[in-house]
């Protein structure tokens, strides 16, 4: 990794809670590529102080900011302007949590009241980050915007529950934002649909283990570890992609696109002469 891909880019990293988490290795990554960025998390996730690790490791200042909270987001993006020395060129929200699938409920019977907490904080939020980025013009012409998405939006997995229609809505934002962002001020907004990962928010899914397998025996490639998924999101931050936008990106071993493998084939053929 000695290429300064991103040298002289200034960013904010949403959702490093720990070393398992997707934001923390684009963190690591987007530091030996070169860029310049401040790392930030919910007040709460501070807590575990693990965050503390990684911004000395690459030289970075956290602000700690609600992504639900607009007045957070402010003062967040006002900072990171400040600290930074200039306007962004990436942001990279990277936050998921249903208090549904927390606390084990079932979709045919959620609480409400949580099913709208998860919707803020996996969906709205980053809604809540780009008209943020917007009102304050914190974006430099040519930025880019991602968030991360789970394949759920499209197809069904019933252990993702509410975070499914969370995720569907969350893409539904960046195509729509990315509208008037690309329109307006040259920024691309795009999602990325990872496989699997074995993190805290993905290992937080009933029954993860097993379809982590099923996964990885129907994908062509295998699942897209969360490094290899932190490769990609550099690529999407650099000057190579820089009309890709309103798209929702696979980044899944070729899980989407797969009907059944031969690998999966051979489970149910077991038993047959
Ligand atoms: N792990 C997987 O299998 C998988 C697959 C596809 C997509 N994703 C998505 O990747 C993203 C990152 O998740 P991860 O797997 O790295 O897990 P993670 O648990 O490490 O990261 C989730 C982050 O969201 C943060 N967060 C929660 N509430 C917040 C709030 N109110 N304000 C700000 N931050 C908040 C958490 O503190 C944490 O850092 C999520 O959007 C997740 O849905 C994960």
């Amino acid at each position: 990794m000695s290429s300064q891909l991103l040298e002289g880019k200034r960013g904010i990293i949403f959702g490093a809670l720990d070393s398992n988490s997707i934001a923390w290795k684009v963190a690591e990554n987007a530091h030996a590529y070169g860029a310049k960025f401040v790392l930030t998390n919910a007040p709460v996730a501070m807590r575990m102080g693990e965050i503390n690790k990684l911004a000395e490791a690459t030289s970075s200042e956290i602000i700690p900011a609600d992504a639900t909270s607009t007045e957070d987001l402010e003062n967040l993006f006002t900072k990171a302007e400040e600290i930074l020395g200039g306007k962004l060129d990436f942001v990279l929200h990277s936050i998921g949590m249903s208090v549904n699938v927390r606390k084990g409920r079932h979709y045919t019977n959620l609480n409400y009241d949580w099913l709208e907490k998860g919707w803020d904080v996996s969906a709205v939020s980053f809604h809540k980050v780009m008209q943020t980025a917007w009102k304050l013009d914190s974006m430099n012409e040519w930025g880019s915007i991602v968030a991360l998405t789970y394949m759920a939006a499209q197809r069904t997995f019933p252990d993702y529950n509410d975070m499914a229609d969370n995720k569907a809505y969350l893409e539904s934002i960046a195509r729509n934002f990315g509208y008037h962002f690309g329109t307006k001020k040259k920024v691309r907004v795009n999602t990325i649909s990872q496989s699997p990962t074995m993190t805290t928010a993905g290992s937080g899914v009933k029954g993860f283990d097993g379809f982590i397998r099923f996964a990885e025996k129907t994908s062509p490639l295998g699942n897209a570890s969360a490094q290899e998924c932190a490769d990609y999101v550099i690529t999407l931050f650099s000057d190579l992609t820089r009309k890709v936008t309103l798209q929702n990106l696979f980044h899944d071993g070729g899980f989407s696109n797969m009907g059944i493998s031969d690998a999966v084939m051979e489970q149910f053929m077991a038993n047959e002469e």
